[in-house]
């Protein structure tokens, strides 16, 4: 059942749980991502970057396939379609096109602006019955072309933020997108306790979940980490799976080159990966 992201939350962080947000590239990821929701009873978000709905030939297509497979499926699990890190053309596009879902991701800009826009949308944004996450203080790392030098989010402009009736907020707290360095500090708690104070009842959300150590996911959650994004980490099983395929030459085995099988061992390993940071999340039976 396609839905805002608003009520999942919220309810994730009153039980202290997290859902998970998966990134999106194709039909197999869609498909692998939505399977392991329905089979673990788990809510889900299924993130799109700006970078994937162009790849995907634009948010319409998206809206279409992921309201379509939903109904095809047969999924009765609560699935958000979310923008990941909008811009503020392509947050209003993806509220045009039918996401349940949005990300302005303003944390570029000077504080004032960020606040102006972020308001815009918000009122844009629920006016249509869709949620809306905001960043404060940029993620590090780079993700399909939007690159941040990953700071950590000053808990009162956090509150300006939040004050604006978002329903969820990213705050950088030394987390970065795809894999992690070995010199990494690791995440910084105590600027997560003090914007956990600053915003009292909003979900946070915790992006780069690539790589994330067990220990300080299950710490993030209890000081009000209610939504975890992951995508790298799909996209290395993925690829991993692939390769072995191929180099195990079953490609060249009878119709092994046929797309559906020659994908197979991708999407299988993309589910697997899902259901495990589901059971992580404890969002697994949460439906
Ligand atoms: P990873 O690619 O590090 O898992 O980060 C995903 C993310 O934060 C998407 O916004």
């Amino acid at each position: 059942m396609l839905v805002n992201a608003k009520d999942m939350l919220n309810k994730a962080k009153a039980e202290g749980y997290a859902v998970g947000a998966f990134n999106i590239n194709n039909l197999e990821w869609t498909k692998a991502i939505l399977t392991a929701a329905q089979e673990s009873a788990s809510p889900v978000i299924l993130g799109v970057s700006e970078g994937a709905g162009k790849y995907m030939t634009g948010y319409k297509t998206v809206a279409a396939m992921v309201k379509a497979m939903v109904e095809e499926l047969g999924i009765t699990v609560p699935v958000a379609l979310h923008l990941d890190h909008g811009s503020y053309e392509g947050t209003k596009r993806c509220i045009e096109a039918g996401f349940t879902s949005v990300m302005f991701d303003g944390s570029h800009y000077p504080i004032e602006e960020n606040v102006a826009k972020t308001a815009e949308l918000v009122e844009l944004a629920h006016s249509l019955g869709i949620s809306i996450e905001a960043e404060v203080g940029s993620i590090g790392g780079e993700e399909d072309g939007v690159a941040g030098r990953g700071e950590v989010a000053d808990a009162q402009q956090c509150k300006m933020i939040a004050d604006l009736g978002i329903d969820m907020l990213a705050a950088g707290i030394g987390n970065i997108h795809g894999k992690y360095p070995a010199n990494w500090h690791g995440l910084d708690f105590d600027a997560l306790e003090k914007i956990k104070q600053a915003t009292e009842g909003m979900p946070l959300v915790l992006h780069g979940g690539t790589g994330i150590p067990r220990d300080m996911i299950k710490k993030s959650i209890s000081l009000g980490v209610a939504k975890i994004n992951v995508n790298t980490e799909c996209q290395l099983s993925f690829a991993e799976a692939t390769r072995k395929y191929i180099e195990e030459g079953k490609d060249l085995q009878g119709k092994g080159y046929d797309p559906r099988k020659l994908l197979a061992p991708g999407f299988e390993a993309i589910k697997a990966t899902v259901k495990e940071k589901m059971e992580l999340f404890g969002s697994v039976g949460k439906a």
